[in-house]
């Protein structure tokens, strides 16, 4: 039996070394599997031994966990693979977490290799939600239990599959969370007193949902509240740090003083966005306002130091959490009705007065 698994665990090894190019895999596909202590066999010293043994460790009870993030090189996407991947480790899964670098058709590879490996069930964060119908009738046809995080896919794209589920955040919200943050200050946006919001919006990647719909919410929320608002500029930072500064740059020397709202569909770009505005003189809080989604560490330094307005958490953790008890509840046979295939977690406002609370 030993022999067999050994074999099969080999094979995969091979396999995932070549669909998933080695060293970019957060885990290296020659790595020793990782094995529960409490497993009788295998102790956690003896995991330390030669080649031979690491072959013959035996796949923990949990099963194998396939884990498909968009890109690694992402600030908040990082935070979420590694709550991720310590909650299945310490559940006692075999958990591989591969890096799509941004390119579907790599990820698509991958999924496919992780379908021949016979994974008991599947995480994605998909590169392309578009693509997701194909990826959910492959899925599908391997009847592999899958839950797709932090890119929604449309409802009618997980239909077809009734062990798929999506499970991220109200995009909507944060968008609206947003606008609240700026309708809080004392102004309410509107610096100098001209009757308008004049704002930049620093958009992120529109392939996710999130990035329209944060957009489109953070305006609208101080619309429906009767403030009226003048888009300066919106352009595509990609949720880029580096891009986030650029675009800002040259957004403050373009209209100057007239820029008063400085929208960032995320905190990687909204703290580009804070060294822009610092080198041109700027100030958070006096002559302009700074908002982002995500709660990244940085951003709640910079909440709670005033030279960000404010933030909104995207929970990670929480996010993590539910995807991981989702993809036990669709292993242990739950199924999702069509229209009911999207689970969320709520987000939260942060700002100077709660800002301590979320710094850990
Ligand atoms: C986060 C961004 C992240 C993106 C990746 C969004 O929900 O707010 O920071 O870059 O997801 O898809």
């Amino acid at each position: 039996m030993k022999k067999i698994l050994a074999l099969m665990l080999a094979g995969c090894m091979a396999l995932s070394m070549v669909a998933c190019g080695g060293g970019s895999t957060e885990k290296e596909p020659t790595e020793e599997p990782k094995t529960e202590d409490s497993k009788e066999e295998v102790k956690p010293e003896d995991a330390a031994k030669d080649d031979a043994d690491k072959v013959e460790a035996e796949v923990p009870a949990g099963g194998k966990i396939g884990v498909c993030i968009y890109k690694f090189d992402d600030n908040f996407m990082t935070t979420y693979r590694n709550a991720l991947q310590t909650l299945l480790e310490e559940k006692g899964y075999e958990v591989t977490v591969v890096d799509g670098n941004n390119d579907q058709a790599k990820q698509t590879e991958q999924i496919n290799t992780f379908i021949t490996q016979g994974v008991d069930a599947l995480i994605i964060n998909p590169v392309m939600p578009s693509a997701m119908a194909t990826t959910v009738a492959a899925v599908q046809s391997a009847d592999i239990p899958t839950v797709i995080i932090n890119r929604e896919p449309t409802a009618a794209d997980m239909a077809p599959f009734n062990r798929c589920v999506y499970v991220g955040c109200d995009a909507a919200q944060s968008g609206t969370f947003q606008g609240q943050l700026i309708l809080e200050t004392e102004n309410k946006g509107d610096i100098n007193g001209d009757g308008k919001v004049s704002y930049i919006m620093i958009q992120g990647d529109p392939e996710n949902i999130d990035a329209k719909l944060r957009t489109e919410y953070s305006v609208k929320a101080l619309e429906d509240a009767g403030v009226a608002t003048e888009q300066l500029n919106l352009t595509r930072g990609d949720w880029d740090q580096n891009k986030g500064q650029e675009i800002c740059a040259n957004d403050l020397s373009q209209f100057g003083d007239k820029v008063e709202v400085v929208f960032c569909n995320n905190d990687a770009m909204a703290l580009g966005a804070l060294e822009a505005i610092k080198a041109a003189g700027r100030e958070v809080g006096k002559d302009i306002y700074l908002v982002g989604v995500d709660a990244l560490d940085a951003a709640l330094d910079a909440v709670q130091a005033g030279t960000m307005t404010g933030t909104v958490l995207n929970d990670a953790q929480s996010q993590a959490e539910k995807a991981v008890s989702c993809m036990e509840e669709l292993m242990n046979g739950k199924t999702y009705a069509e229209g009911e295939q999207s689970v969320y977690v709520d987000y939260v406002k942060v700002t100077s007065d709660n800002v301590k609370d979320f710094i850990k």
